[in-house]
């Protein structure tokens, strides 16, 4: 694309859509939110006035359909991805989208066959992998810094009081895909990213909190085991209702030592025969850890605004994004396979056969 401004649609102005419109104000040198769209005029209102006075609209036709729109940004709750992906493409647009990529893998595959045919650049928002100790970690692996890893074990947790406020989608699993479609996606995106392809998945999980919330609700604490296919082992430690300042964390042992991820960064354990074998630290922030608006997150601070840096430059320069949406697929297919593992009770190998599991 031979620009050096990339013109922007945000579909979805609340939750995460409001914390986009942060991260692409701070871009503004080499994008800008040219239009909105909410199915909720008074939030795109809003945010089109916080975006510099910028058209809205309610109807996603409407906003694909302007010229003065290379991209759009999707920010909608998971039922409604793959429609508004397959309309973006189909009006030639290109498409960055909120994880999940869609609730089930039949519309994952409808929505990457669109921008397929369309050929226009589809990634999944994921932040994680645009943290700076993430790509740490990731070279790491990569090089056998501390050798072949062998076990990874990482906990996510939503925030309770953060879903009560929500909107009723999350409550309904055909509308979100649970806890393991609609927030330990993350995990289910990140432990492939790090530790290569999944072989076989065991989960636990069970609804305990929100009965009262959702009577079909399938998983508001979930445990998953992977067994990787270059032979490493993992658990994900996953729930809806964890307290505001618990934050997420993460350990990833090596033949030759260990890490701990927590929310400022990493530690690094080289060798397994010193007593206190601490040699370095390695902070998650970059180039704007002071910039609390955009670092809130505890895990990723400033993963949100380098994953849509990322998605720019790729439109921009015609770059494969580094999170496609085929990631964003394979992450579904692992949750489906941890949903379908606690819904039987067995261990369930990957790839996943058609008919594929749904709710
Ligand atoms: N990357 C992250 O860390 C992160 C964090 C939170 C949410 N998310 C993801 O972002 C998406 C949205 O979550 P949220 O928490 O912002 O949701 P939300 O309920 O806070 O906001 C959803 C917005 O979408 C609008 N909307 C609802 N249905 C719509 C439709 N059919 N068409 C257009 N607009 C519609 C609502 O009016 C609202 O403005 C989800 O996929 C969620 O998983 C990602």
């Amino acid at each position: 694309m031979a620009k050096d401004k990339l013109r922007v649609g945000l579909v979805c102005c609340a939750g995460i859509g409001a914390s986009h419109v942060r991260c692409w104000r701070y871009l503004e040198d080499r994008a800008e939110i040219a239009a909105v769209m909410d199915v909720d005029p008074e939030m795109a209102q809003i945010t089109a006035r916080m975006s510099g006075d910028v058209p809205w609209t309610t109807d996603l036709d409407e906003l694909v359909a302007r010229d003065d729109v290379d991209a759009v940004d999707i920010c909608s709750p998971p039922f409604a991805h793959a429609d508004q992906v397959v309309a973006a493409a189909k009006a030639g647009k290109h498409v960055l989208c909120e994880k999940p990529i869609t609730v089930n893998l039949e519309d994952a595959d409808r929505a990457i066959a669109a921008c397929k045919e369309a050929g226009v650049k589809f990634m999944l928002a994921f932040p994680r992998p645009f943290s700076p100790a993430s790509r740490r970690l990731k070279e790491m692996v990569e090089t056998e810094e501390l050798g072949k890893p062998i076990r990874i074990y990482t906990a996510h947790h939503m925030r309770a009081e953060w879903l009560r406020k929500r909107t009723d989608w999350f409550w309904d699993p055909k509308m979100s895909g649970g806890t393991a479609v609609e927030g330990v996606i993350h995990d289910f995106h990140f432990l492939p990213w790090l530790m290569g392809p999944a072989k076989r998945i065991y989960a636990e999980a069970g609804t305990f909190i929100y009965t009262d919330r959702s009577p079909t609700l399938p998983d508001d604490q979930i445990v998953v085991l992977w067994r990787f296919e270059n032979g490493a082992i993992g658990i994900i430690d996953g729930g809806a209702n964890q307290p505001s300042n618990y934050g997420g964390h993460m350990s990833v042992f090596f033949t030759k030592g260990g890490i701990r991820m927590e929310s400022g960064g990493f530690s690094i354990y080289r060798g397994m025969t010193t007593y206190h074998p601490v040699v370095e630290h390695v902070h998650h922030f970059g180039p704007v850890s002071d910039d609390r608006e955009i670092a809130r997150s505890p895990f990723t601070p400033t993963g949100q605004l380098g994953e849509i840096e990322h998605f720019v430059d790729c439109v921009l320069h015609d770059k494969q994004p580094e999170t496609p949406a085929e990631e964003g697929r394979y992450a579904l297919e692992c949750a489906w396979a941890a949903i379908k593992s606690f819904q039987t009770s067995q261990p369930v190998s990957l790839p996943l056969e058609k008919p594929y599991p749904n709710y």
